[in-house]
């Protein structure tokens, strides 16, 4: 059941001008179609970085293991990079990076879970392809608003309405084409912005840092028309059959996750990139009210200006010292206002915790941050007391809805080459499975924990850290295991025949939840079969004790 919450907005002076001035998004995209360079080039506009190269010069190597645990061993570059704030005619924006190789989708995951609004780069080359299709699943779940940017104009690329046909059939999202493209590669003249009448125009080479793309209106669109007659005659036919097709921009769509307003540009040359900030700031949402578990089942929507503060971690990630074991929880607050030296009530534990050393990332460098609103990140430095789900307020027990744990789909053991450090490896697996490195899984029966990933590299990187970090030396060798599904039953006495007559597939998770381990696909539809009160999940929410 859900309660819409009946506290007032809080009396505090300019709480509400500070959540209403907020947008939260991420970016995503297949690899290779911009995500970087649009990254770079908005924080470029946003004035938050001077010259082009910055973000670029930090981009891990996403394909080569040994490249990204190089670059992963300086810790800080990619907890610098992971989140980045920066102003923008008024608005306080704030970026959170998603990571690029498909092996960290997971992570992905939960960093969706914290974002109001997010864009999708698409290359005008590629249209769509595997990884977005599956992040934008992950939005649709939460009904987040999507902006599309098809980048790469300046290329011979695909047609125009040939993309948004893919668009719309592949990611069932209706296209709403903000700016349309005049031409495309060498006789790319720009884009005509449909809603102001206006044509922006492209110039070839010309990476103005921050400068202004020369906007065209009545008789110099004419004049341009005169020259380049067939890329505009093109241009009017294809709007026409756009037009003749309803598909105009209608905010609450967009809002609702059923439209997205679709812009063409040029990333790497700085091309439409304003216009994606003047949508974020016209059309995103600010901090939206989250849905939080405030007893049982009982559930109510927290609202951004509510004064008390609340907020949840979403990712952990390990500082930059290897030596020191201290971590950084990723917080997005919900409602209220952090400030510096706070004391909030931790509600997994129940214990008070102060706040006193938090992080907000400005761009590329961390600041010590002195106050934070809905809408914000900022990074909490501790020894491993908080995990990723965890919510921190100001007195109330709540916990948010709806940041997910997913059933891994590969699964190792970890064998021990010294015997003598078993208990440096539990320590090992126990803190980077609360960090959400990697599933950890202890069997009911005897017998070694079982590891879940959902992409290959997690392993080598968590192998790689167990080494490091823990000075263990352990081999992953795959384990006969095809899936995991957590199993609850609102009948304990049939849960308890089941427990017992599956022991041998049965594990706990790290909330000490009961898992069942299947070795192939056709057993565990059998099971299911077998057990027809028993519910079998393939997600569940993160520091969520499951409900029988
Ligand atoms: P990603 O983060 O989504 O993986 O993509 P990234 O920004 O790294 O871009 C992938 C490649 O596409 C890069 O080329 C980048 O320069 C290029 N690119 C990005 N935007 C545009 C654009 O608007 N037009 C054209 N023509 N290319 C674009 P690369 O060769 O892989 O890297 P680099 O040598 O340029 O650094």
């Amino acid at each position: 059941m859900s309660t819409e919450s009946t506290e007032t907005a809080a009396p505090a002076s300019g709480l509400g001008r500070q959540v209403a001035r907020r947008r939260t998004f991420a970016i995503i995209s297949h690899p290779d179609a911009g995500k970087t360079t649009l990254t770079e080039k908005l924080l470029l506009f946003g004035g938050a970085i001077q010259m082009a190269g910055t973000v670029k010069a930090r981009k891990s190597g996403r394909y080569a293991t040994s490249d990204w645990l190089e670059v992963e061993k300086q810790r800080g570059i990619s907890v610098a990079s992971s989140v980045m704030q920066f102003e923008y005619d008024d608005c306080v924006i704030n970026l959170l990076d998603t990571p690029g190789h498909k092996d960290f989708s997971e992570d992905t995951y939960r960093v969706l879970t914290a974002v109001d609004a997010a864009v999708m780069v698409v290359d005008a080359a590629k249209g769509v392809e595997e990884q977005t299709i599956k992040l934008l699943e992950v939005c649709r779940l939460r009904h987040t608003p999507i902006i599309t940017f098809i980048n790469k104009l300046d290329r011979e690329v695909r047609e125009p309405l040939e993309l948004l046909d893919e668009i719309e059939s592949v990611l069932k999202i209706n296209c709403a084409p903000v700016t349309w493209p005049i031409g495309m590669g060498k006789s790319f003249q720009g884009v005509y912005h449909l809603l102001d009448d206006s044509v922006l125009r492209f110039v070839p080479g010309e990476e103005k840092a921050g400068g202004d793309v020369e906007v065209l209106r009545g008789q110099a669109i004419h004049y341009l028309r005169e020259r380049h007659p067939m890329e505009f005659e093109r241009m009017d036919g294809e709007i026409e059959l756009v037009r003749g097709a309803g598909a105009t921009f209608h905010i609450d769509d967009f809002l609702e996750g059923y439209q997205t307003p679709v812009f063409f540009g040029s990333a790497i040359n700085n091309f439409g990139v304003r216009e994606i900030l003047r949508a974020l700031k016209a059309w995103a949402p600010p901090p939206q009210p989250r849905e939080a578990y405030v007893s049982g089942t009982e559930t109510r929507f927290v609202h951004p200006e509510e004064a008390p503060f609340t907020g949840f971690v979403f990712k952990i990630q390990a500082n930059m010292d290897p030596n020191h074991r201290d971590r950084i929880a990723f917080f997005r607050v919900c409602s209220g206002k952090y400030s510096q030296g706070m004391k909030v009530r931790h509600r997994r534990t129940g214990k008070e915790i102060k706040v006193a050393n938090a992080v907000v990332f400005m761009a590329n460098e961390r600041t010590r941050s002195e106050e934070a609103y809905a809408g914000d990140i900022i990074g909490i430095h501790n020894h491993g007391q908080l995990q990723i789900g965890d919510a921190l307020t100001e007195g109330e027990n709540l916990a948010f809805k709806g940041i997910p744990y997913f059933a891994p789909d590969l699964f190792c053991r970890a064998r021990l080459r010294d015997p003598l450090k078993s208990k440096q490896l539990n320590k090992g697996l126990q803190e980077l499975g609360e960090e959400g490195a990697i599933q950890v899984f202890t069997p009911m029966a005897a017998g070694m924990v079982l590891l879940g990933a959902v992409g290959q590299l997690q392993f080598e990187v968590v192998e790689h850290r167990l080494k490091t970090e823990y000075g263990v030396d352990a081999v992953f060798e795959r384990a006969d295991v095809h899936t995991a599904r957590w199993v609850t039953c609102p009948d304990a006495v049939h849960l308890a025949e089941f427990v017992k007559a599956n022991q041998v597939r049965l594990a706990h998770d790290v909330d000490d939840n009961v898992v069942y381990l299947s070795p192939n696909s056709v057993n565990l539809g059998l099971t299911m079969e077998r057990w027809p009160k028993v519910v079998f999940h393939a997600t569940r929410e993160h520091g969520q004790k499951l409900a029988d």
